[in-house]
């Protein structure tokens, strides 16, 4: 793994930013894009600058079971407002969470997917070391699924939400199979409640009870961290 240090998300988003665009240039077809507070800064970037991803496609990790496109809580919602209002994509994947059908939900995201390689997947990290919604015991070799949430999951996600009830309990996720196909991955995390998970993930045996330890077995990932993330490394 190759790791950057950086001071702060703002200066995290830049060097994300710098590697999104080299993947642009490099003629990448297929960004694999995360939600949550940590990829906003590159987003940021993205969202204000000349780039045109007009011909590119963008692919989601996960979205929440039950929530339609339109609803705010949605992680649909989160991409159109931070990044696609501003910087369309030919075509944009997130899961359908508003589909009660999980199978046909799950399989028809694979077969996306596998018409729409990954070239650059980006991630966030939970702080129980999930990427995407794969929680701890997640099987390595797992494709798109329904997923239930941990408690710690849903009680960091309450800050988006009224109140802890409102979280819902599901979400559609890749599965740490599929993320591990893309091509390169360039994971993202900030704080100090990332500290732990951060040492887990680079130093720590490769173990399902870590998910994000799994990166371990790609040849091509970059993580960019602040100093409160890296304290543990
Ligand atoms: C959610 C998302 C993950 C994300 C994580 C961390 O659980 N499903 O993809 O990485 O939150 O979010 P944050 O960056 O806000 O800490």
């Amino acid at each position: 793994m190759k790791i950057i240090k950086v001071k702060d998300a703002n200066e995290g988003g830049l060097k994300a930013f710098e590697i999104f665009k080299e993947a642009l240039n490099n003629g990448t077809q297929v960004f694999g894009l995360a939600t949550g507070s940590s990829p906003i800064t590159l987003y940021q970037n993205l969202a204000k600058s000349d780039l045109d991803f007009s011909d590119r496609v963008s692919v989601n990790l996960d979205e929440y079971v039950g929530l339609t496109a339109d609803n705010e809580q949605s992680y649909h919602y989160f991409m159109q407002k931070n990044l696609f209002d501003a910087k369309p994509f030919k075509k944009s994947y997130v899961p359908d969470g508003s589909n009660p059908d999980a199978n046909k939900a799950t399989s028809d995201y694979d077969k996306i997917i596998e018409e729409n390689p990954i070239g650059l997947q980006l991630l966030g990290l939970g702080r129980n070391a999930h990427i995407g919604f794969n929680e701890p015991g997640s099987s390595f070799d797992a494709l798109t699924s329904k997923v239930s949430l941990t408690q710690s999951t849903i009680e960091a996600n309450t800050r988006f939400f009224d109140k802890e009830e409102d979280v819902p309990k599901f979400a559609y996720s890749m599965g740490i199979g599929s993320i591990l196909k893309s091509k390169k991955i360039l994971l993202v995390a900030y704080g100090d409640a990332k500290a732990e998970a951060i040492s887990n993930m680079v130093n720590g045996p490769v173990t399902e009870d870590v998910p994000a330890s799994a990166l371990q077995n790609h040849p091509d990932v970059t993580i960019i961290v602040d100093e409160a993330a890296a304290a543990k490394l």
